[in-house]
């Protein structure tokens, strides 16, 4: 019996887990060198907090979501995204007394039950960032310029930033009410899902992907043109302060109101044209309100989420260009070469990884050290770096080192092995790979 991994949830192999580290890793250090703090909250929660939340009308909670009953009777999804669970322990917690405003940020597994396709599946991976605490405008800006700096950081250029705002729950339930007057007379027209959502959530319909119903949305009123006093203003600053202090291109996309019905005021979207029917590489916005729904402060928060796998169908063949860390392979021929190969792959490790990371502080894998200890022929340990893909072949024999000699080859240039003293392979190793 052969298993194979469940539909829609693909295993990240050896040979392509770099690109994830290396995204993981930037992701990491902009965040982090930005004043964010990395929360790691449970795969699974009660269901309660994605319904109560999302909206137990939106597609991810009707429809998407993994949901089972424990042995206790306790209903529990996998959970769909970040952002619900962030806010249940940012209360369980109680995180708003340590600070006024929390900046945190995630990285790891999402679930979704949809039908797979390029750019969609059902376990997916998001990298995402929340600033709760605060409803000013500055934070929208700083969230904003944030995904938008992360992109480039990905090497990714082509994508387009998509701005709307929702308003207050006053100006969503007003418009609401709106819009439900203006598809009332298109009823039969619109698909038996959006029928269902005109009752219970109309704002939904404004997703819909069915043919009639976009055509049928195009004419309808828009949301951002029916803002109070007080939301129009703060749009505008968001806007102003995109644009005059953080220098992001954006376009207003008034028909945007995104699948999940915790926002208020501004939502964004970045797409991408590379990706086809699955454009949106990430997505977030400020939700003012979920903090004291789930008996919290009255405080605001804004956020946002990007895909990784769709980073990575954008980047195409740029995705390559994270690199591998160089491979050093130390070929041994006798039992003094074995202690002075040890020796050499800790040195190599310490001066081009910073490795062991003398205070905590991350350090960049620039080179993997290969020790070979198999008493195997010269040969044979030369087919085996081979093999392994090694940039750089140290080797090392004991009449070598009793001259205090080491040979390099370099894998890439194929030139002829040549000698040099044990005190400069470090160095040269670096030259090598590019490192100094
Ligand atoms: P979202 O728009 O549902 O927002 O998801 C964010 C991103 O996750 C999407 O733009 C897409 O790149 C990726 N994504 C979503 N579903 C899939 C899927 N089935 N397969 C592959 N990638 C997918 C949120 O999740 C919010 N929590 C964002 C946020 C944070 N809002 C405020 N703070």
């Amino acid at each position: 019996m052969m298993y194979k991994s469940i539909r829609g949830m693909e295993d990240i192999l050896p040979g392509g887990i770099r690109a994830w580290q290396s995204l993981e890793r930037i992701a990491r250090i902009e965040l982090e060198s930005n004043g964010y703090s990395e929360i790691r909250t449970p795969i699974l929660e009660e269901t309660a907090v994605f319904s109560r939340s999302i909206g137990d009308t939106t597609d991810i909670v009707t429809k998407e979501m993994y949901t089972f009953v424990d042995k206790k009777g306790r209903g529990l999804s996998l959970r769909p995204e970040g952002t619900a669970p962030i806010v249940r322990a940012y209360v369980e917690h109680s995180l708003h007394r340590i600070s006024n405003q929390s900046r945190l940020y995630y990285i790891g597994p999402m679930f979704r039950s949809e039908r797979p396709q390029k750019g969609r599946s059902r376990q997916f991976h998001q990298i995402g960032a929340e600033i709760i605490g605060s409803s000013e405008p500055q934070m929208d800006a700083e969230i904003i310029a944030r995904l938008s700096d992360l992109l480039k950081l990905f090497g990714l250029e082509a994508f387009q930033i998509k701005l709307n705002s929702l308003g207050c729950k006053d100006d969503k339930d007003k418009f609401s009410g709106k819009l439900k007057n203006y598809l009332k007379g298109k009823k039969n027209k619109l698909c038996a899902d959006c029928n269902n959502r005109l009752e219970k959530n109309c704002l939904r319909v404004l997703d819909c992907k069915n043919e009639e119903c976009v055509k049928i949305v195009k004419d309808s009123p828009d949301i951002a043109d029916n803002l109070c006093g007080r939301c129009g203003e703060h749009f505008g600053k968001v806007k102003m302060m995109l644009e005059s202090y953080f220098g992001v291109q954006f376009v207003e996309s008034k028909k945007m109101v995104r699948g999940l019905d915790y926002y208020t005021g501004t939502v964004f979207e970045v797409t991408h044209p590379d990706l086809g029917g699955q454009d949106a590489l990430g997505g977030g916005g400020r939700y003012d309100n979920l903090v004291k729904e789930f008996g919290g402060p009255n405080v605001g928060a804004v956020g946002f989420a990007i895909g990784i796998e769709r980073v990575f169908i954008a980047l195409g063949d740029k995705k390559d260009l994270f690199g591998s860390p160089g491979l050093v392979y130390i070929a041994t021929l006798g039992g003094d070469a074995k202690i002075k190969g040890r020796k050499l792959a800790e040195e190599l490790r310490l001066r081009w990884n910073g490795f062991p990371p003398p205070d905590g502080r991350l350090y960049n894998l620039n080179v993997v050290t290969l020790l070979d200890w198999t008493d195997a022929s010269l040969r044979s340990q030369m087919r085996s770096a081979d093999r392994n893909g090694a940039r750089v072949v140290i080797i090392l024999g004991d009449d070598e080192i009793k001259q205090n000699k080491a040979a390099i080859k370099d894998m890439e240039n194929k030139e002829p092995q040549f000698l040099i003293d044990i005190g400069s392979v470090v160095d040269e190793v670096g030259k090598r790979m590019g490192l100094c």
